[in-house]
């Protein structure tokens, strides 16, 4: 088990404050709890930004920064709820002001109780405020009636800050850059995710069901330490396989077909991502390897892109050229490469993009253009790599390619050489696939 690290999470906080204009404050909620059903919730996950700063693992908390000159080295405050058995027996254990001061490192922790009485205080002075508009509608409502009421109030020398400033502009920049201790975080969960694919591999057979997969998967997830996946888990078997958002994993698996799984563990908060498209039976058809290996070959390409001041945009425009030069050679589109680039074509059959930044969010934040041109990759970002070719049950071509989706998906961290793959625990050349798949089959 990777442990928690007071420090790591200290040193983000003094970056924010350091980034911030001179006199400003920061303000940060945590997450709520969201009612599933009548009386009952969804199980709790904090917000990623929340968590970036503090760790902080309850609900109904919120996380106030200062730069005022009047605190040397910034001013870090917690509101949180406070412990109150009777609540506890019925809702859990909490962490209390007292415990949180000292384990999570905050200047000073309030109970959340007496927010609005202390908000009003806190806020006073201030030049800016730093606050994630409109992703918080309910705090956000809170602070606005606390800047009406400081704006009404100036003969009592009481004063708002002039600018309301988006904190994502300086918090997505820091999150895209991985330290060391989000970057080993992150290697764990490609591993355990990598492993869970293995397994989900070997269960699979025909008869058996796309849920049944999906559980092999969790399970090994929470037997390896990562309670929840990251993103709802989709195993989806021959043309399920072409929706690419398919999350019902309802249907039987029938042999002949192939089966495609995009699934990763959340650790730590922290996400892995990770496809592989596997026959359900153990070998794969003379479309399906070709399809496959069309798939794997532009991921493989993609690959090479991925180094310091290169940029995604160079990676898809690999990708469209190996995906769209192979479907022409197996006669699945027509005409020249050029020209079938230039009326994207190819989106017929592989319409989406081909990476994504990934860390707290699976579709992490960060910008990939700056001031409109590709932003050049740089040590410490992780991205995936996502090629596929989806060819539905009704597509304009012969039988027999139908009904085949593929994806092949890997985690990239960027290094200073060029980059590291953190899911290479889960094989993917045809081969491998086939031998894996052969030798749980004469075991079961
Ligand atoms: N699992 C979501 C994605 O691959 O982007
Ligand atoms: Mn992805
Ligand atoms: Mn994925």
């Amino acid at each position: 088990m990777l442990n928690f690290n007071k420090n790591e999470f200290i040193e983000r906080r003094r970056q924010l404050l350091s980034k911030m204009q001179s006199n400003s404050i920061c303000i940060v909620p945590s997450a709520t709890l969201l009612t599933r059903s009548r009386d009952t919730e969804f199980s709790f996950r904090q917000d990623s930004y929340f968590h970036y700063l503090c760790g902080f693992p309850e609900p109904d908390a919120w996380l106030i920064l200062s730069n005022s000159a009047e605190y040397r080295s910034g001013l870090c405050v917690l509101f949180c709820q406070g412990k109150d058995p009777s609540v506890e027996m019925w809702q859990g254990r909490r962490i209390g002001p007292r415990v949180a001061k000292r384990q999570f490192g905050f200047d000073i922790v309030f109970d959340i109780e007496d927010l609005d009485e202390r908000l009003f205080e806190l806020i006073d002075g201030h030049d800016q405020l730093y606050f994630a508009l409109h992703e918080y509608p309910e705090s956000e409502e809170r602070i606005l009636d606390c800047l009406a009421q400081l704006r009404s109030a100036p003969k009592q020398s009481q004063r708002a800050p002039a600018s309301l400033v988006d904190s994502r502009v300086i918090l997505d920049e820091m999150r895209l850059f991985k330290s060391t201790y989000e970057v080993n975080i992150m290697r764990r969960a490609a591993e355990i995710s990598a492993q869970a694919h293995i397994k989900a591999m070997q269960f699979s057979q025909a008869g058996r069901f796309e849920y049944q997969l999906e559980a092999v998967l969790h399970h090994e997830f929470a037997m390896q330490g990562a309670k929840h996946p990251a993103y709802s888990t989709i195993v989806g078997c021959g043309d399920n396989a072409c929706i690419l958002h398919y999350t019902e994993n309802s249907d039987e698996l029938k042999a002949g077909d192939l089966v495609l799984i995009d699934a990763g563990c959340e650790l730590q908060g922290y996400a892995a991502d990770i496809s592989r498209t596997f026959p359900v039976s153990g070998a794969f058809s003379a479309e399906q390897r070709e399809l496959y290996q069309l798939v794997l070959d532009a991921q493989k390409a993609a690959f090479d892109c991925i180094e310091p001041n290169s940029s995604l945009s160079k990676a898809n425009r690999v990708v469209i050229e190996v995906i769209t030069t192979g479907l022409l050679e197996l006669g699945l589109l027509q005409g020249s490469v050029a020209e079938n680039i230039e009326h994207q074509h190819y989106k017929a059959f592989f319409m989406h993009g081909v990476s994504h930044w990934l860390g707290l969010d699976v579709h992490d934040v960060g910008n990939y253009k700056i001031d409109g041109r590709d932003r050049p990759l740089a040590p410490g970002m992780v991205l995936t790599i996502e090629p596929g070719i989806y060819i539905a049950h009704d597509a304009p071509v012969a039988k027999r390619w139908r009904g085949i989706g593929i994806r092949i998906e890997d985690n990239l961290l960027v290094t200073a050489e060029g980059h590291e793959v953190l899911t290479l625990g889960v094989p993917k050349e045809i081969e491998q696939i086939e031998a894996l798949m052969k030798q749980s089959n004469l075991e079961s």
